[in-house]
């Protein structure tokens, strides 16, 4: 083929473990609501910032060095950031994959989270921890978005490295990684149910 890809946009997906999901998504999605419960400062925040829902990102975000629920979570996480780590051909130079923010986002009907990157880390992510059938996935945006000037469309049946927008289905138990600079959105829910992920941030350090 005369024409290589290069530049590549890598997105990681995979379930955080083989087996016993069910179970432990079920006690994690109770400790997620009981800490909304108990987080008034965060609620307080959400009802200005996250309308219609609850996140902890601005008053408990660092989830892992106060409760050993998501210090253990740390831990399986770390291991698909390194595996990404790798694949993205990182020299850390002798330092470690180190996570500096987790927090915890609950999305009942009409919440949404507009177009964001994530700042002061390298790579960022997502765990799905409650999705209810219909519940709106992970929209990624082309970086070179601003920079197409006068390109064409795509063709209906245009191959999915081509596309310009890309929906990654919300599953409970999978954790989606990518670089922190990708922008990216959760569109409003649609369904009677709350959405329940925790996100994360990692520095290299
Ligand atoms: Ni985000």
């Amino acid at each position: 083929m005369p024409t290589r890809v290069h530049f590549p946009t890598h997105i990681y997906c995979e379930p955080l473990q083989p087996s016993g999901l069910a179970k432990f998504n079920a006690d994690l999605a109770e400790e997620c609501r009981q800490l909304r419960d108990y987080d008034d400062a965060g609620r307080k925040w959400s009802a200005k910032n996250y309308p219609g829902g609850y996140t902890s990102y601005a008053s408990m975000n660092e989830l892992h060095r106060f409760s050993s629920t998501f210090a253990t979570l740390e831990k399986k996480f770390l291991r698909h950031a390194r595996a990404f780590a790798k694949t993205l051909d990182f020299d850390l130079c002798g330092r470690s994959v180190r996570m500096t923010d987790c927090w915890v986002n609950i999305m009942p009907p009409t919440a949404a989270h507009s177009m964001h990157l994530h700042p002061l880390s390298f790579i960022s992510g997502t765990y799905y921890v409650a999705t209810p059938a219909g519940c709106p996935g992970l929209k990624f945006e082309d970086p070179r978005l601003d920079r197409f000037m006068a390109a064409p469309p795509r063709l209906p049946d245009h191959r999915p490295a081509n596309r310009i927008h890309l929906t990654y289905p919300a599953v409970a138990g999978n954790i989606i990684l990518f670089e922190s600079w990708l922008r990216h959105e959760v569109t409003s829910n649609r369904v009677d149910a709350e959405r329940i992920s925790i996100s994360f941030n990692f520095n290299w350090s």
